[in-house]
């Protein structure tokens, strides 16, 4: 388990102070800024369900983590006037965990299962008739011939969120009415979250320091809103003055995080497919063993952006370092055997 926090200012994941009341989460559709497509669908979804009186009807959003994957929960839920309760896959141990749950819901409440992929098999099982029909079959005491009771729901809204919506189980996908892909944010969304969130901190900042910080979040708000953080405590103790564009750039210097937002693990991954693999393709177990990180926090944080910038490949062979990637850490692209490209395998991703 990480525990170093300030080595993991670039992963996107929920540190304790993105935790609870976060006051920088929007509240209501309006105040989210970004991922325009899937808050324009929403938007209906939630009226037409408003208009029926009806419980909307189960929604699936997956995507890297940092993207407001529980933000947007929040605000369906507080949209459509309900109770928000929020678990996650690996806190459902067993069936009777997520029965005590769904039978605690009222009407129309939404609920959140974070990390969705996670859910133990046994549990899932619970979950399709709680879905399908609002039901769940409990058995009472042991053996074949317990009877089971079949306990009515209320119709509630689930809503599932996951970084890796491959890996869940085609009966589980298929009960979700609504299916969301999170996106990353552009350099011109994010500074407009970075305004927001200063303006709510009461921090000043003008344009400019917006959008150097913004430049360098990695299309991702959490870490836009962490780096605002850090750069107005450089900002305070050794500027004395706003966030400007030199503050942002000297604090997120000394930070060391570069003008694409590449931090020092995304370069050692770089470096180590470049300088002891030739660019690649490295399988992703030697690529975690050889900079000492696990393969999923690879796969699910620093991969999506590097493919992103155009930086490394999925390959079936392993993944292969593109020459944007070789001229960013200023490293020669070798010369092809013949035409001065190297060629690459360009398969679907794993
Ligand atoms: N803070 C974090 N994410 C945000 C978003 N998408 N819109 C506004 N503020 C945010």
């Amino acid at each position: 388990m990480e525990t170093d926090y300030e080595n993991r200012m670039m992963t996107g994941d929920p540190l304790p102070e993105d935790d609870g009341d976060n006051p920088l989460r929007p509240r209501t559709l309006r105040e989210y800024i970004g991922q325009t497509k899937a808050k324009e669908n929403l938007s209906i979804y939630i009226d037409a369900a408003r208009q029926r009186r009806e419980a909307l009807d189960h929604v699936l959003l997956y995507g890297p983590p940092g993207l407001g994957k529980t933000t947007l929960a929040g605000i369906i839920a507080n949209e459509l006037g309900v109770n928000f309760r929020i678990t996650s896959g690996p806190a459902l141990e067993r069936a009777g965990d997520l029965a005590a749950l769904l039978n605690s819901l009222d009407p129309g409440d939404v609920l959140l299962i974070d990390e969705i992929h996670r859910l133990p098999r046994t549990v899932e099982e619970v979950l399709y008739p709680a879905m399908e029909d609002f039901t769940i079959d409990i058995v009472s005491g042991k053996g074949n011939g317990a009877p089971t009771i079949h306990l009515p729901l209320p119709r509630f809204t689930l809503v599932g969120a996951t970084t890796r919506a491959g890996q869940l189980s085609a009966p589980l996908r298929d009960r979700f009415g609504v299916v969301l892909r999170l996106e990353m944010y552009s350099p011109d969304e994010l500074s407009a979250i970075v305004l927001r969130s200063a303006s709510i901190l009461g921090v000043p900042c003008d344009e400019e320091g917006a959008r150097e910080i913004a430049s360098r979040s990695r299309g991702t708000p959490r870490i836009a809103n962490r780096l605002l953080k850090r750069v107005r405590d450089f900002a305070q103790v050794i500027g004395g003055g706003p966030v400007t564009r030199q503050s942002a750039r000297q604090a997120l210097d000394r930070m060391e995080i570069d003008e694409l937002g590449l931090d020092l693990v995304d370069r050692r991954m770089l470096r180590a497919m470049i300088e002891h693999y030739n660019g690649g393709p490295v399988g992703l177990e030697t690529l975690a063993a050889v900079i000492g990180e696990e393969s999923v926090t690879i796969e699910d944080v620093y991969e999506p952006y590097l493919m992103q910038l155009g930086f490394i490949n999925r390959t079936p062979r392993g993944r292969v370092a593109l020459p944007a990637a070789w001229q960013h850490l200023g490293i020669p692209y070798p010369a092809g055997p013949s035409d001065g490209q190297m060629t690459f395998d360009v398969g679907p991703d794993k």
